[in-house]
């Protein structure tokens, strides 16, 4: 897996597929629709629990007496349930870092070959051949369990499509903490500041101020950096690196490639001081 994460060599196909991905998947609303933004989580991993499960189901099925007819319909709805998952990962992919569009590369091709060998099974099954339909499905859940290792590796060790800022919580004491003094802060404008040398958004409006942790929750960008912008009429930041929107008065994602709503803390004013802390 290390290996992989550092061959370059995959870089010039995966920067190919990138584009033709970003070129092909538009406007940003399909984009957002197959991150998971109105979900408020990644669809991906959602979706493969369809093919996943009807593959092994099948696989299961198929060790059994007389049930040809219940592992070709189970082979048929992990195929094509397949197809839209398979596009929401590579949606998510042409989102990530370079190290990661590495490995998922190599998750996606495994999956590929399993899909592949799911449509040969498919099609033997559909043609009365049932022995080389089932040798063709026990290799395509051999192909699609590489996959889903690697895309483990993607998720849990590199982090992808991970929060990567709520874990910051778990450096902040659970105590109140001024961050600012209320009449200090300007309207309608992004200031950063630390608690516990955690980074911070302010953003007050009127008398209401939002504390929102800074680092964008898909790549860990400084939200701090990035733009106010009225979207749907709520005042959203942008974040710099990707685009990912979050409403300021609630953190909701409303844009992608982040897929995850934006951390926001609990506020009070002492004696004019703002204060916060984790929630
Ligand atoms: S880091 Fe990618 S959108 Fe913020």
């Amino acid at each position: 897996m290390n290996r992989i994460e550092q061959n370059s060599s995959l870089d010039r196909v995966g920067d190919r597929l990138q584009r033709a991905v970003q070129a092909t998947l538009r406007p940003q609303r399909v984009r957002d629709l197959l991150h998971g933004v109105w979900l408020g989580h990644p669809l991906h991993p959602a979706m493969v629990q369809v093919p996943v499960g009807a593959w092994i189901s099948a696989a299961v099925v198929d060790l059994l007496p007389g049930q040809r007819r219940a592992a070709t319909t189970l082979v048929a709805l992990g195929t094509v349930s397949a197809v839209p998952a398979a596009v929401a990962g590579l949606n998510d992919w042409a989102a990530l870092s370079r190290d990661q569009r590495r490995i998922g590369l190599v998750h996606a091709a495994s999956n590929t070959v399993g899909l592949a060998l799911y449509a040969g099974s498919l099609a033997a099954r559909l043609n009365g051949r049932h022995g080389s339909g089932r040798a063709l499905a026990y290799l395509g859940l051999s192909a699609a369990s590489l996959g889903a290792y690697i895309g483990g590796h993607l998720a849990y060790k590199q982090g992808a499509q991970v929060s990567q800022s709520v874990s910051e919580l778990h450096r902040m004491s659970d105590e109140w903490q001024a961050v600012a003094d209320l009449a200090s802060l300007p309207q309608r404008e992004l200031v950063t500041r630390e608690v516990d040398d955690v980074s911070v958004i302010l953003y007050r409006h009127g008398d209401e101020v939002t504390v929102m942790l800074e680092r964008c929750p898909h790549q860990s960008g400084p939200l701090g950096e990035g733009e106010v912008q009225e979207i749907d009429g709520h005042a959203c930041v942008v974040c710099p690196w990707h685009g990912s929107a979050f409403r300021l008065n609630g953190g909701e994602v409303v844009q992608g490639p982040a897929a995850t709503d934006q951390q926001i803390l609990p506020t009070r004013v002492v004696d004019g001081v703002l204060q916060t802390r984790i929630p």
